[in-house]
């Protein structure tokens, strides 16, 4: 079985998740497209979809799927029912880090105005301590110098995405070489730093459920 294929596995079980006559909270990157795909064979039993960026957005149109914007659905309910999204990779505890296509700062937020966040990968993303990805951190453009200084003390190296605007008009920088044994704390301390907006770790926003394809079928972790 390809990856292709594994992730198109996941992104199928993941429909069991979704709430009948809900709001769907949808992320961003190659699984969750394959979800979106899977979403619009079931499109007339959801009310719609509040979704993580853009791109998100416009391939959920283009499938006739409704999308609301958060605020708006956050006044019809308290919470969206689920989000579903992919991540970059997953530790044991289920914290992940996400922002690999750069979208974390939506996906933090539509996960966190979710009841669950149910984590669709395939076995390439497990990991035992987060960091063997490049950590994403979303930064207002002002304070990139001072945000590269404290993220290269973090003992990676620190480098500008380069060509990269977030869709909230952001700079990203990516952290290599880190190996994560406390992701919440680091999550936190990176988030007190002027000018980051958010950073690609969700220990505070981690899944519930991770759905993880293996090429013998799709293994649930909760
Ligand atoms: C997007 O910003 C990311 O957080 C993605 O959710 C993550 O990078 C996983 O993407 P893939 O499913 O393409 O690996």
């Amino acid at each position: 079985m390809t990856q292709d294929e594994m992730k198109e596995e996941v992104a199928k079980s993941a429909l069991t998740y979704v709430v009948e006559g809900s709001i769907v909270g949808v992320g961003t990157g190659s699984t969750a497209n394959k979800f979106i795909d899977a979403l619009a064979t079931i499109k007339d039993t959801i009310k719609g979809t509040v979704a993580s960026s853009e791109a998100t957005a416009e391939r959920l149109r283009g499938h006739g799927i409704p999308v609301f914007e958060l605020n708006d659905a956050l006044t019809q309910v308290k919470k969206l029912s689920v989000y579903i999204d992919g991540a970059d990779e997953f530790d044991p505890q289920k914290n992940l880090t996400k922002g690999g296509g750069g979208a974390l700062t939506r996906e933090k937020i539509v996960a966190a105005g979710s009841e669950k966040f149910i984590c669709i990968v395939d076995e390439s993303k497990q990991v035992e301590f987060l960091g063997a990805f490049p950590l994403p951190i979303e930064v207002i453009p002002m304070a990139e110098a001072l945000v590269m200084s404290i993220a290269n003390n973090l003992g990676g190296n620190a480098q500008v995405r380069d060509g990269f605007t977030t869709d909230n008009g952001n700079i990203i920088i990516d952290v290599t070489g880190l190996t994560i044994k406390d992701a919440r704390k680091l999550e936190d301390d990176l988030n007190e730093v002027p000018g980051v907006v958010t950073n690609g770790i969700f220990s505070h926003q981690g899944a519930d459920i991770v759905l993880m394809a293996t090429p013998n079928g799709v293994v649930t972790i909760d």
